[in-house]
């Protein structure tokens, strides 16, 4: 450990622009970036005088286990069905767990399988997997609902979604599969379509999901919550055969028409 290390707290509106000067001005040595956008980094030597107004700085004392934390400590298996989990791959999979296994690096966006709305999305295509032969991701995220149809063994998956951000990282998950950025409009249309999005997302990108979708197997919409569902349903061409809630969020599956 050096002599000289030194560990502060960065928050506020500008921490993020602090750190990323403080690369270039300061030796950094290590960063831990929290959920609410702080970060804690550790510099050989004192703090340079940040020009960003808007950021916070709190000195921390340094301990000698510092250079162990790898922010990874709390990450766990996430179980999404008795034969269905998501977990990044540096945890172990559970003893005696047989069924589908999605691996999925925390942190790089939306998606890690944490969030209601997302386990309500994967429950509703594993319950009506039916093995389509092309697959649609709307709001891809970090990739999670596309990687479920890559694991399932679909050969066609596509994904788009408006945040570039969300489209690097899920490319990086499935190099194999069309991520495209923007909207729903920029696939080709698919045998199954999945959409986890916010309700008034959903409304928006409704006639385009609609086209979308060849229904020769499912459509899933998720994100809704409790209060929004039946608006959302009274705008789709038949009745949903599923529906998962997990949380306060509400997937539901459309049949396919044969
Ligand atoms: C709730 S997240 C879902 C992420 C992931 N699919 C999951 O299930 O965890 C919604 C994502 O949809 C994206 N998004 C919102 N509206 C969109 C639209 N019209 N077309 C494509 N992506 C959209 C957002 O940028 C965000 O990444």
């Amino acid at each position: 450990m050096s002599p000289d290390l030194r560990a502060f707290e960065l928050g506020g509106g500008d921490a993020a622009e602090a750190l990323d000067w403080l690369h270039v001005h300061a030796q950094v040595l290590g960063v831990l970036e929290h959920d609410d956008g702080s970060f804690r980094v550790w510099l050989d030597g004192p703090l340079p005088a940040l020009p960003q107004p808007r950021v916070s700085v709190r000195e921390l004392a340094v301990r000698p286990g510092d250079f162990a934390v790898t922010g990874r400590e709390h990450d766990a298996a996430i179980p999404i069905a008795a034969d269905l989990l998501v977990r990044p791959p540096w945890v172990e999979r559970p003893p005696g767990f047989v069924g589908v296994e999605l691996l999925l690096p925390r942190g790089n966006a939306f998606g890690s399988g944490e969030h209601g709305s997302t386990q309500a999305a994967l429950r509703c295509l594993h319950r009506v997997w039916d093995r389509p032969a092309s697959f649609a991701d709307v709001g891809t995220g970090s990739g999670i609902l596309a990687l479920y149809a890559s694991v399932r063994g679909c050969g066609d998956v596509q994904a788009c979604d408006v945040d570039a951000h969300a489209v690097a990282a899920a490319r990086e998950l499935l190099p194999q599969a069309r991520i495209e950025l923007g909207g729903p409009e920029r696939l080709a249309p698919a045998d199954f379509v999945v959409a986890n999005l916010t309700a008034d997302e959903l409304h928006a990108a409704l006639p385009a999901l609609l086209a979308l979708w060849r229904r020769r197997s499912p459509l899933v919409l998720s994100g809704m919550r409790a209060h929004e569902v039946d608006g959302v349903l009274a705008r789709l061409p038949a009745a949903p055969d599923g529906r998962e809630t997990v949380g306060d969020y509400t997937a539901v599956a459309l049949p396919p028409v044969r």
